[in-house]
């Protein structure tokens, strides 16, 4: 299996890339930065915010079966937009949403029609509800849900060999999660629910996350297309 994945430097991305590479198969990480150093490892740089770099991606797919996870995200300004002097409203966008819909295009093009699919878009449960100081995180989320159904229908429509999942994995320990606790309450209601989870040791580690989201690439069929980790 060939595994194309975005956003390897930390988080969930890094723990994807430990299970695929101890499990032996290929990566292709893209981004800005990596720390491997393996065999079955390349990378193609890429600034997910530059919208020229994620159009010259390529899909040099060296396995019958190959995946294409959208894993990279920031979660942006967390301010209420008309508090922002300066909003990543775009930067926000783009990452989380035009550039995941870019590289599912490249890959569905550049692809055969012998070729196994799956595309994994991360969601989030940001998706499902609005939470105040996340407006553009919100947005970019339920985007990409909606997006992950529309390109299964139309793959479907042309009979390939695909499944795509948007995936919401729930409240993860990683950077993301410290960069939210580290908020300021006036900027963000939500704040205390966050740190309770954190304090009550409810936050999912990334090895646990990865070992229920890897079950999406076994599934037969795309039904649900949205699912969350509580499902796998
Ligand atoms: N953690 C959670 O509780 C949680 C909950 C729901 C959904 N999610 C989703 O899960 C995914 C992974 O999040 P995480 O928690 O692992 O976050 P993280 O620890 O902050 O890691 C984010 C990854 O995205 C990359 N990235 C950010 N901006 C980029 C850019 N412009 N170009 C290329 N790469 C970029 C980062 O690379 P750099 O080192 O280059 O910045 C990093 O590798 C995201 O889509 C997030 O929205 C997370």
């Amino acid at each position: 299996m060939h595994i194309f994945i975005t956003g390897v430097s930390k988080g969930l991305g890094k723990e994807f890339v430990d299970y695929f590479l101890t499990a032996g198969h290929l990566v292709t990480g893209i981004g800005r930065s990596h720390s491997f150093d393996h065999t079955n490892f390349n990378f193609i740089h890429c600034d997910l915010s530059n919208v020229n770099e994620v159009k010259s991606v390529k899909f040099d797919c060296k396995e019958n079966e190959v995946v294409l996870i959208n894993n990279a995200g920031i979660i942006g300004n967390i301010k209420r937009i008309s508090d922002q002097n300066e909003s990543d409203i775009q930067e926000v966008m783009t990452v989380n949403a035009i550039a995941p819909m870019i590289l599912c295009q490249g890959f569905l093009r550049q692809t055969n029609d012998d070729n196994k699919l799956t595309i994994i878009n991360i969601s989030s449960g940001a998706a499902n509800r609005p939470i105040p100081s996340w407006a553009a995180y919100c947005s970019s989320k339920i985007a990409m849900d909606r997006f992950s159904e529309t390109i299964y229908l139309e793959e479907q429509e042309k009979g390939r060999n695909i499944n795509v999942f948007s995936v919401a994995p729930g409240v993860i320990d990683t950077s993301m999660q410290e960069k939210i606790r580290a908020t300021n309450k006036v900027d963000f209601s939500s704040l205390d629910n966050f740190r309770s989870l954190h304090e009550n040791g409810e936050l999912t580690s990334p090895n646990d996350a990865v070992n229920k989201l890897v079950k999406l690439i076994q599934k037969k069929e795309s039904n649900p297309v949205i699912c969350n980790l509580n499902d796998l």
